[in-house]
């Protein structure tokens, strides 16, 4: 048993972690995966110090500040604890455009903030005020003053809404991070890459993509982007353009119901699609990216099928909980 105070309060923890605690004694306290990933759970120790574990993927300068992730603080030692001061941890940017890109697509860009550094295919948690907070992927380069992010809008889903419908140019947006390990890196231009996402899971794909071009990659590039129907597969255009003009590149649009007069997609199950239609996968890269299931099963049939699990980068777009 351990205990924390936070705003004049103390708890005990038997086995849960700090956000779970303070979610349960029914405190707003900002959060979105619950695993780690974000850091939209970020919070400052001012007596104590946090374990190693929920520092991990942390900034050392925050570290040094004694912030941690509270979905994966399991104290060892009591602690007081506070909320971070927004200016420690998220930048400042502003909204550029809005556009659709399909009927539920809407692809955002905001300005780059200075001294915001990423890689494209990491992702950032981008805060409408103090508490809602979600995830998206970097759709571009990191040469740019812009950010670009491909966003999905949900049903009754409360960020994708709003900026959807309410936000407007010039609005002010928070961002925090970049956070994740899938993008490109140019350690071996001749090895064979597989990127395959769903949906939305084209954004961090497309900054790979572009990424892997840029360095001059010349191994061979597959990229398969699936769609429930024709009208979700968004970007097509732009993608057999960069198919045609790279011939390393192969765009293998998927879709799981064809209509009935247009046979220019793969159709099926993405995953079947995948195996049917790639070899050699025992000297490919892969990364994986959009929905949480895909992207779990995929990585177990693509290892059962002679892949490094080491080579398997992945990009879960988890929901908030
Ligand atoms: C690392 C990471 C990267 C991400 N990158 C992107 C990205 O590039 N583009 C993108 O569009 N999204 C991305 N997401 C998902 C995004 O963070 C949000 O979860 C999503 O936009 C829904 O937020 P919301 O506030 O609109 O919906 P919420 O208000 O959180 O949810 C409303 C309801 O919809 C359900 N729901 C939420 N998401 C889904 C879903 N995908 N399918 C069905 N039901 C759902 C919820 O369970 C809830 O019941 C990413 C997530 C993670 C963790
Ligand atoms: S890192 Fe804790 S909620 Fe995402």
């Amino acid at each position: 048993m351990s205990h924390i105070q936070f705003e004049n309060q103390s708890f005990s923890l038997a086995k849960e972690d700090v956000l779970t605690v303070l979610l349960n004694a029914g405190l707003e306290i900002p959060h979105n995966c619950r695993s780690g990933n974000c850091q939209s759970c970020l919070m400052k120790a001012t007596e104590g110090t946090p374990p190693d574990t929920a520092q991990q993927g942390l900034k050392e300068t925050l570290k040094a500040q004694s912030y941690f992730l509270a979905c994966q603080c399991y104290p060892k030692e009591p602690l007081i604890i506070e909320r971070p001061a927004a200016n420690e941890s998220r930048y400042e940017s502003v909204l550029i455009s809005k556009q659709w890109l399909s009927h539920n697509v809407i692809q955002l860009k905001l300005q780059r903030p200075s001294g915001f550094h990423f890689y494209a295919g990491q992702f950032v948690t981008l805060w409408k005020d103090e508490q809602l907070g979600r995830s998206y992927s970097i759709a571009n380069l990191a040469d740019s003053d812009l950010l670009e992010f491909h966003i999905r809008i949900i049903p009754d889903g409360r960020f994708s809404n709003w900026i959807a419908h309410e936000a407007s140019e010039r609005q002010s947006v928070q961002l925090q991070g970049p956070a994740g390990d899938c993008f490109y890196i140019d350690d071996n231009l001749d090895r064979d890459l597989l990127l395959v996402g769903t949906g939305t899971g084209l954004a961090p794909l497309q900054g790979i993509l572009h990424s892997a071009l840029k360095a001059g990659h010349r191994g061979q590039i597959d990229l398969f982007h699936g769609a429930i129907e024709p009208t979700g597969l968004y970007n097509s255009k732009q993608l057999s353009e960069i198919e045609a003009q790279h011939e390393q590149v192969s765009y293998h649009p998927c879709v799981l119901k064809q209509d009935a007069q247009t046979t220019a997609y793969l159709e099926g199950n993405i995953s079947e699609l995948v195996l049917q239609n790639t070899s050699n996968l025992a000297s490919k890269k892969a990364y994986l990216c959009g929905d949480p299931e895909l992207v779990k099963q995929l990585k177990i049939k693509l290892f059962l099928a002679g892949m490094n699990s080491k080579e398997i980068y992945l990009d879960a777009f988890e929901a908030s909980t």
